[in-house]
């Protein structure tokens, strides 16, 4: 008897030549800025990867810490025997811990790249024989849209992290509109990070280890690859800080001279000081989160946090 394999379903076909337009506009803009779905090329991922296991990155120990302490509450509040669709999966690690709890009877894991999913797929395969387990390449945060090889709805979308933050708030409610479609009448299971002390935001995004910094300026050598730029990263200073008015913390990179960056058919002048915007994580307060996936369309709510109130999961129903 052979084993079942999971399956793998690539719908992610970036187009070079797109990208180029898209990294040259932002590099031309009045307030220069790169795109964060730059920040995770393969060195990249590592590197985010490694900032999950710092002290002082807490939101996901945090939320794993809600996922262990509610797992039977989610469960009753999402119901079992689900499709549980993963987005942005990575290693599969979250989602498998809710397997006990939820029993899937389908799982598809979502990435940006399928390459990525295959080793922890063939392993959760080879843990659940029975589980019907899918491999999706594609690039849903511009668009989220299922195939239907996936099969029938519905569907409980996971989406844990506080992934969500990276969105504008208002981008943040086009996503959860798309995702609520995407359920087909099942329903969301979100994280949330929230508003707390500045120095502990602070803290989370410019690390004493340097980790945070590498890859806010990895960014420059995913820039230099893929417009072909001349970015010097030791030219670059990592800056993160809460701005408490717009509820996010945001990332920069500080040139430390006055510099020019060359790349085919175009270039930008920086002062010493100047800074390119790199990403945004914006918090949301309890109230906050509710009322975004309300105007996105979601019915009841469900939520659940940690001791000190750090970090929120959410169950939606679409
Ligand atoms: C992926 N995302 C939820 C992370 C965050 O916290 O906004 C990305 C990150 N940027 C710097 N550190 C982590």
């Amino acid at each position: 008897m052979t084993a079942r394999r999971p399956r793998l379903l690539d719908r992610h076909r970036p187009a070079p030549a797109a990208l180029r337009e898209e990294l040259a506009a932002g590099l031309l803009a009045e307030t220069p800025r790169i795109s964060p779905k730059f920040l995770y090329d393969q060195l990249g991922s590592r590197l985010f990867a490694a900032i999950t296991e710092l002290d002082a990155y807490y939101p996901t120990r945090t939320e794993a810490a809600i996922f262990a302490a509610r797992a039977g509450e989610i469960a009753a509040a999402a119901g079992t025997g689900c499709t549980l669709v993963d987005l942005g999966a990575g290693d599969c690690a979250k989602a498998a811990s809710l397997f006990p709890a939820l029993r899937p009877a389908r799982y598809v894991a979502v990435d940006i790249a399928v390459d990525f999913l295959v080793e922890s797929l063939d392993y959760l395969q080879f843990r659940h024989p029975a589980m019907d387990i899918t491999g999706l390449g594609c690039d849903f945060s511009s668009r989220l849209e299922l195939p239907p090889e996936i099969g029938p709805g519905p569907r409980l979308l996971f989406y844990p992290g506080s992934s969500i933050g990276n969105f504008s708030p208002d981008d943040a409610v086009a996503f959860l509109r798309q995702a609520r479609a995407a359920s087909q009448g099942g329903g969301l299971l979100i994280g949330f990070d929230l508003v707390k002390a500045t120095a502990v935001l602070d803290r989370a995004y410019d690390d004493e280890l340097g980790v945070t910094a590498a890859f806010n300026r990895n960014l420059l050598n995913v820039v230099n690859r893929q417009l072909g730029a001349d970015f010097r990263v030791a030219d670059f200073r990592h800056v993160a800080f809460f701005d408490a008015a717009a509820s996010r913390i945001e990332m920069h990179l500080e040139a430390r001279a006055d510099l020019v960056v060359r790349w085919p058919g175009g270039e930008r002048r920086l002062a010493a000081g100047q800074r390119i915007h790199t990403e945004n994580s914006y918090k949301y307060t309890i109230d906050g989160a509710g009322r975004l996936l309300a105007a996105a369309g979601f019915g009841e709510t469900h939520w659940w946090t940690d001791d000190a109130d750090w970090f929120a999961l959410f169950w939606a129903a679409a």
